[in-house]
């Protein structure tokens, strides 16, 4: 039986004031119950938000991080500045990375390598771009960027990734991917856990979901056998959207 996953991506939105309320509305009406729920705020709220849901059952993520340890990397944050804040996870991989930033499979690699290095949990996200799904090669794009981005990976450090398939053309555009092509690239993903890693890296590494993930239809993907929850955006960022979305994958 897999754990529900629930994540929170606050991109970059919010200030100071605002991102203490939303974290105080999310305390109000949070119950810690079955699923795991992480929250990743902009660096600079990291330390703050961290210091709220402390011992409240809610995890703090960050949304990016440096594969070096130290030094002079101007703009950058390492791993042990994240254990520093208190950050367990951090997100690696996303589309808004890979797409504004230039991060290429092999750059992810390293971050994910140093992230498990350094005992951080990685919420490794994926996805094809429109035009690859509608040319059908969604599947060998996602398989590709598994086996770039997690290459060197052992069977251990899979109890510390959790994968988020994001199809980019789902991502902040209201459009989902259906419950049913969602499920069908997740029975994909863990095939292919399945014969790349094994059957027990398969049956128990988590697959959320993330790409227009609302209260409206979270339940339904979350239904899904190979949908272990989800990463959420723009919906993150109201306490009872995100609260209701944390409840349907319960
Ligand atoms: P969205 O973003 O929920 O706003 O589509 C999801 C994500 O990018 O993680």
């Amino acid at each position: 039986m897999r754990t529900p996953v629930v994540a929170a991506n606050w991109k970059m939105n919010k200030d100071l004031t605002e991102a203490k309320s939303l974290v105080s509305e999310l305390l109000a009406g949070y119950q810690d119950a079955a699923t795991e729920v992480y929250i990743a705020p902009p660096f600079v709220f990291l330390n703050e938000v961290n210091q709220h849901i402390k011992g409240s059952g809610m995890q703090l993520a960050a949304q990016n991080m440096n594969a070096v340890e130290s030094g002079a990397h101007t703009g950058e944050i390492s791993s042990s500045m994240l254990k520093s804040v208190g950050a367990s996870t951090v997100i690696l991989g996303h589309s808004e990375r890979r797409d504004s930033y230039g991060e290429t499979d092999a750059h992810i690699n390293e971050k994910v390598k140093a992230a498990l290095a350094a005992g951080i949990q990685v919420i490794f996200c994926f996805g094809e771009q429109l035009a690859e799904r509608k040319s059908n090669t969604h599947f060998e794009v996602v398989q590709s960027q598994l086996a770039s981005g997690l290459a060197g990976v052992t069977t251990e450090d899979y109890k510390h990734i959790i994968l988020a398939y994001e199809p980019v053309w789902a991502i902040g555009t209201g459009e989902t991917a259906s419950p049913e092509q969602a499920q069908e690239m997740h029975a994909f993903i863990r095939e292919y856990l399945r014969s790349e890693v094994g059957a027990d890296v398969a049956d128990q590494t988590r697959i959320l979901y993330g790409g227009s993930v609302k209260p409206g239809n979270a339940a339904d993907l979350f239904s899904r056998p190979d949908i272990d929850g989800g990463l959420i955006g723009g919906a993150s960022l109201q306490a009872a959207d995100f609260l209701a979305i944390v409840n349907a994958a319960s």
